[in-house]
């Protein structure tokens, strides 16, 4: 009788721990991975979409990469119901909302969706505040994922912003449902410094980024503006809490429409989308695609499923990039990851080729003996490591993992 009893005892001990595993799960342990509608669809976001969005990420085997989020952003609400709920826009989401995320959960993916701290978003649509309780359950009740909340039409204070993110936050968390919540001021009150204590786990720490390699204009961030300003950051990442650089222009070639307000609409080279992307992989940045993945070039596809940089983003170590060498337009990077092995980013900022060799140990500062380098793109492996060498076209990069 006392065995059994024991044996009951052991049981229940071991369900209750689990359960409490289970509900304390780190929400976004490593960088989110995702789509977001912005830029190419904006209002024209619809029920019909998200279903061959969502189709396209498992059949390009995008979702086998790691990608889970379907996020919708600004201008998918027809505004409140006769109770204040949320609706969503009755001609281009028939079905409701509920049913969206059922189909996207029915394909093993996760859906987000968007709403602004202020009566009115950024696009001039219904916001959340004065609703954040309610508006929390019916986010709950349709089964969203993820809540990226936005700032426009708000007050510019740091109190203030503060407050009215973590009405948001504590309303989520009281939904019990796990929602990872994503703080989009576009970094102008440091929200690195609070957005965690708001119950974020990413937060935007720049204005909206350009499909465009580099802008020269102040008030407009290009990919080469907006890696800057993440330089002095990297103390604030690590599991659980991001800074976000926006999303990623991959793939747009100058299709979208506010990422091409005021560039010249090209959008960027292969080159340079391929810097973008190693750069956000390194700066252990959320990877938020907004391309349309139904038809995305072969091209396009290899990169944003490369293995290697994928593995580097979503190292369980959490540390984001720091810069360790800048000269004469070549800049490297430096990222730890979980194992002991590193990663080595060779930025060519010029507007021209550049080929060197740089000394691990003379130029790079870096002691610690490897066995083996692996360039990322090229699937190389070389035993030499003591010197890394590069060729590179103008705005391209070469990252290896120094294996330990
Ligand atoms: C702001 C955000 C963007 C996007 C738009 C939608 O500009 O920073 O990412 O969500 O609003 O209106």
């Amino acid at each position: 009788m006392k065995t059994i009893c024991l044996f009951f005892c052991l049981l229940l001990a071991t369900y209750t721990s689990i359960k409490a595993q289970d509900s304390t799960a780190m929400l976004c342990a490593t960088p989110p991975m995702g789509w977001n509608s912005w830029n190419l669809f904006e209002e024209k976001v619809s029920d019909s979409l998200l279903h061959e969005i969502a189709d396209a990420m498992v059949t390009n085997g995008m979702k086998d990469a790691g990608y889970k989020y379907i996020i919708i952003d600004d201008l998918w609400t027809g505004g409140r119901d006769n109770k204040n709920r949320l609706i969503a826009d009755p001609v281009r989401f028939p079905n409701g909302m509920k049913a969206v995320a059922d189909y996207v959960h029915s394909k093993g993916l996760k859906l987000g969706i968007y709403s602004d701290a202020a009566p009115l978003t950024c696009g001039g649509v219904t916001g959340s505040y004065g609703f954040e309780e309610l508006d929390a359950k019916t986010f709950a009740s349709w089964g969203i994922d993820y809540l990226k909340y936005d700032y426009c039409n708000a007050p510019e204070d740091v109190t203030t912003a503060f407050a009215r993110y973590k009405k948001m936050g504590d309303a989520l968390k009281a939904t019990g449902r796990p929602i990872v919540y994503a703080i989009c001021e576009w970094g102008q009150r440091k929200p690195w410094l609070w957005a965690s204590a708001a119950g974020g786990q990413l937060w935007r720490t720049t204005w909206d980024l350009r499909d465009t390699w580099q802008s020269n204009n102040k008030n407009l961030t290009g990919i080469m503006e907006v890696f800057d300003q993440q330089e002095g950051l990297t103390q604030y990442a690590g599991p659980g809490s991001w800074n976000d650089p926006d999303l990623l222009m991959v793939g747009l070639y100058g299709k979208g429409s506010s990422s091409n307000a005021g560039t010249n609409g090209k959008g960027c080279t292969p080159a340079e989308y391929k810097s973008h992307f190693a750069l956000w992989c390194m700066l252990a940045a959320p990877l938020i695609v907004n391309s349309d993945l139904r038809h995305l070039s072969a091209e396009t596809l290899q990169l944003l499923t490369n293995k290697d940089l994928i593995a580097v983003n979503q190292d369980s170590l959490g540390k984001q990039a720091e810069t360790i060498y800048k000269k004469e337009d070549i800049q490297v990077l430096k990222k730890e990851l979980a194992n002991g092995d590193v990663a080595i980013c060779i930025l060519n900022r010029s507007n021209s080729p550049k080929s060197g060799l740089l000394s691990l140990q003379k130029d790079l500062d870096i002691w610690k003996p490897f066995t083996a380098a692996k360039e990322v793109f090229q699937n190389k492996t070389v035993k030499k490591t003591d010197k890394l060498s590069y060729q590179l076209e103008a705005h391209a990069c070469t990252v290896y993992r120094m294996m330990r």
